[in-house]
């Protein structure tokens, strides 16, 4: 897809990889709104990349229609919906069981409904039209396992597997899903600023951050990548492939190193 004058709506624009994206996509030639539970943060974004600025909670599914609507009625018919709002609560005190319901229950309607709630609304929008593009920011936790954090991990492969029927569904109507699998990147869930200055020397990865941490601007770059060459699966840390590949060959093998993994962890910060 070509994204010069491409109508593009983008969830949780206000900071990290969301806002990233935005800048991205306006150096492009897109059209962007910038959509965030943050209403300042996302204004500020707009403002930035000349958009247009929307306040939503994605787990509101007339928040999200809403959304829609305004964008369609200021910026013209979207091309490309970013669903790409997150949020990570860490396990509880007794590991990946003992999280309070509300934290399961905010993971999966941020991560599952707020993604459902938009293919719901732009599926038949984009098959009168002919096509388009639904972008899905889930995380490598979604393929694999973020270590401390069940709920995240769970909801991320909810994720997952709602892109997969997605695109396997709606593929003959012309709409092209984006999946993006990033490890750790440098944003205010792992501990740094906008500007990809760390902020909390404590915060925890989980492990994810094995492969290096990436910035918000350089995974920007590869979601573009992805929607420019129409591809389903985006790795950002390309070492994900081999690791996903590891995991399908010998399950329970991958689940020992896995183990052993967070063993190597735990030690580390004792
Ligand atoms: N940072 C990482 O290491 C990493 C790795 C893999 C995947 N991801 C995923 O990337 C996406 C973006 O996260 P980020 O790292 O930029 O974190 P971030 O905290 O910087 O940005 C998340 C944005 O989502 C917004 N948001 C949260 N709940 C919302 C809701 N209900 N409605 C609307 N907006 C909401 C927040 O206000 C914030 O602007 C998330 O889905 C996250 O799970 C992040």
């Amino acid at each position: 897809m070509d994204l010069n004058h491409a109508v593009v709506l983008v969830t949780g624009g206000g900071h990290g990889i969301g806002r990233a994206l935005c800048h991205a996509l306006a150096t492009a030639g897109a059209r962007v709104a910038v959509a965030d539970l943050d209403f300042e943060a996302a204004t500020q974004v707009a403002l930035e990349v000349g958009g247009l600025p929307l306040a939503l909670d994605v787990t509101r599914e007339q928040d999200v229609i809403a959304a829609i609507e305004h964008t369609e009625s200021e910026l013209g018919l979207i091309d490309v919906y970013v669903s790409n709002a997150g949020v990570a609560f860490g396990d509880g005190p007794d590991g990946a069981a003992s999280a309070p319901d509300e934290h399961w229950r905010r993971c999966l309607d941020v991560h599952l409904m707020g993604s459902v709630y938009a293919a719901r609304a732009m599926v038949p929008r984009m098959k009168v039209r002919g096509g388009g593009c639904i972008v899905i920011v889930a995380s490598a936790a979604g393929l694999l396992c973020q270590i401390g954090e069940a709920a995240y991990t769970a909801s991320k492969h909810a994720a997952v597997g709602f892109a997969e029927s997605l695109a396997i569904t709606h593929g003959e109507d012309g709409i092209q899903v984006c999946l993006v699998c990033p490890q750790a990147v440098a944003t205010r869930m792992t501990g740094f600023d906008d500007d990809g200055q760390a902020q909390d020397a404590d915060q925890g990865f989980g492990g994810n951050d094995v492969d290096g941490i990436l910035s918000a601007d350089y995974v920007a770059d590869c979601i573009l990548a992805g929607i420019e060459e129409e591809r389903f699966l985006v790795l950002p840390h390309p070492q994900v492939a081999t690791y996903f590949q590891r995991k399908a060959d010998d399950h329970d093998r991958w689940i020992s190193g896995m183990r052993r993994f967070r063993q190597h962890l735990l030690g580390d910060r004792t």
